[in-house]
């Protein structure tokens, strides 16, 4: 059971809100998010040391734009409203909120005055990430503006003695400048938490938890080679131990070698793991599909078919343990106010009927927080350091028709890809690195003879959580060797070209 200072984090549907729990989790501050319709005694219940509420699409001033219990900004302790939580606060406390202005998007420019306990230590003058259509026009009273932009709107606001404080602003996001000190003076300056969560407690109150909803029924879990679901997988055994049955399904979309090296580390790990070859079945349904949204949806339907089937074969099986993560999550679109960019396979793929009930305890983890777990529960370096690998695995690679030769070329130019990164001792500090088959010939010649061939896509990414990245700068000796070894030993590739675009605008994987 967790018992540590808590802040509440009220979400009002911003895309951001996951992200706010994530700083104060570097801060070692344990918090809890809930849902904009919490009453007040419940989130009494909580005894929070503090309270943020986050941004969100909506304007306060529609008819029926959400809001928030306004008991809350009287229980006593210090409310921080961002965003939208700013202008909800303000208008819930007598200001007015007006909505037509001039929307700033993007990088901004605010210059701060006077003392303020929130921006304490902060430059005069800033660059923040701005998000709104709406600005607060007339403070509430006992309010005093703190920060301004240069177009005159109102970027914070405070009322100390009442312990209200707004940021027009998003802190929690890498583009706003001292942003992490901004929530600092927020949570330690002003609510007085001394940070006493880190992620061992973590580990405790998680194993705590599913222990306690799984009781003595079954879990199966889907073992796909990743460390997301590893981690969670070594994370339910701890919990639940033998009642753990894990299967590992071979859909023929692996990298090279790849299902045996991942079933001999499983073993190692005292995991217990059926092997499942279900790679025939996958092609013949993705044979002749071409959209990516499709092969996204057929891969994660049969994922699920098979695994009710082996479910079906467990005595007592209730439960199915998946490895999402918070990109996962957010990118399906499945948070309110959030567009639907991918539909990954582990969340917009499972059928409305599942007959196992999902547990998904990574779901508020960002990846390098899952890797910091796996090294707290003592996995190995190996499976921690592994690139992270989508669940529709090299369908998604593989540009148009999926066949088992095209694969087997993509295959065999990756392989050379990692070889050559690994041998050159870039690949360890690349968060994902890759080839991609294009679905397009082009003429070549090798030795005396014209070729009219595909061409591969080689594409390596710099990023802290997938959320954003940047391409990598490889050698260009280690790309002139992968590119020819590529065409040299890879039949049915004559071209290899490079993708150098980052996330936005692009996505990391290319379907
Ligand atoms: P994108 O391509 O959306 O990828 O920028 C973000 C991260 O997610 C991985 N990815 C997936 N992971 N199921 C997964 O488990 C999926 O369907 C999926 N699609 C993309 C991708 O490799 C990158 O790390």
């Amino acid at each position: 059971m967790i018992n540590n200072e808590n802040i509440l984090i009220i979400n009002c549907g911003s895309q951001f809100t996951q992200l706010i729990a994530r700083r104060l989790r570097e801060m070692k501050i344990h918090s809890v998010i809930l849902n904009w319709d919490v009453d007040c005694a419940k989130a009494a219940s909580f005894s929070p040391l503090g309270i943020i509420i986050s941004g969100g699409p909506d304007s306060v001033n529609d008819p029926d734009a959400i809001t928030i219990d306004p008991a809350i900004l009287k229980l006593g302790c210090p409310v921080l409203g961002i965003c939208y939580g700013m202008q909800l606060l303000s208008k819930l406390t007598g200001g007015v909120v007006s909505s037509g202005g001039k929307p700033e998007y993007g990088a901004t420019s605010i210059n701060i005055k006077g003392a303020s306990r929130l921006l304490k230590g902060i430059p005069e003058s800033m660059n923040v990430l701005m998000s709104h259509g709406d600005n607060v026009s007339q403070l509430p009273a006992g309010f005093l503006p703190t920060s301004s932009t240069s177009g005159g709107v109102v970027a914070s606001i405070e009322d100390s003695s009442r312990k209200l404080y707004g940021l027009q602003f998003h802190p929690e996001v890498a583009a706003t400048e001292h942003g992490t000190e901004i929530l600092r003076n927020f949570v330690f300056g002003i609510c007085g938490c001394s940070g006493d969560w880190d992620l061992a407690d973590w580990v405790d109150g998680t194993v705590a938890g599913i222990r306690e909803s799984v009781g003595n029924d079954r879990v199966v879990c889907g073992l796909s080679g990743g460390v997301d679901s590893s981690v969670s997988a070594v994370l339910v055994n701890r919990a639940v131990g033998e009642n753990l049955q894990c299967v590992f399904v071979n859909h023929g979309l692996m990298r090279k070698n790849e299902p045996e090296q991942v079933m001999s580390q499983y073993k190692a790990l005292g995991l217990n793991v059926k092997y499942v070859d279900a790679s025939e079945r996958f092609l013949a349904e993705l044979a002749g599909v071409t959209d990516p949204e499709r092969k996204r949806k057929i891969i994660g339907k049969l994922f699920i078919d098979v695994f009710e089937e082996e479910a079906g074969k467990i005595d007592g099986a209730k439960w199915l343990l998946q490895g999402t993560i918070y990109p996962d999550v957010i990118e399906s679109g499945t948070k309110k106010g959030s567009a639907v960019i991918k539909s990954h396979h582990n969340v917009g793929g499972l059928p409305e009927h599942m007959n196992l009930k999902l547990l998904e305890p990574l779901r508020d983890l960002f990846k390098d927080e899952v890797r910091a777990l796996g090294r707290i529960i003592g996995m190995p370096e190996e499976i921690i350091n592994r690139q992270p690998f989508p669940g529709p695995g090299l369908a998604v690679r593989c540009l148009g028709e999926i066949t088992k030769q095209r694969l087997d070329t993509l295959r065999e130019a990756d392989a050379i890809f990692r070889e050559e990164l690994k041998n050159a001792g870039l690949y360890a500090g690349i968060w994902q690195s890759f080839c991609v088959l294009l679905p397009v010939k082009s003429v070549g010649v090798m030795g005396d003879s014209r070729t009219y061939n595909e061409a591969v896509v080689l594409r390596a990414i710099h990023s802290q959580d997938a959320m954003t990245a940047e391409w990598v700068r490889i050698d260009y000796d280690v790309l002139d060797r992968t590119a020819k070894r590529i065409c040299n030993e890879v039949k049915g590739i004559n071209r290899v070209v490079m993708d150098v675009t980052s996330k936005p605008p692009a996505t990391i994987e290319w379907e």
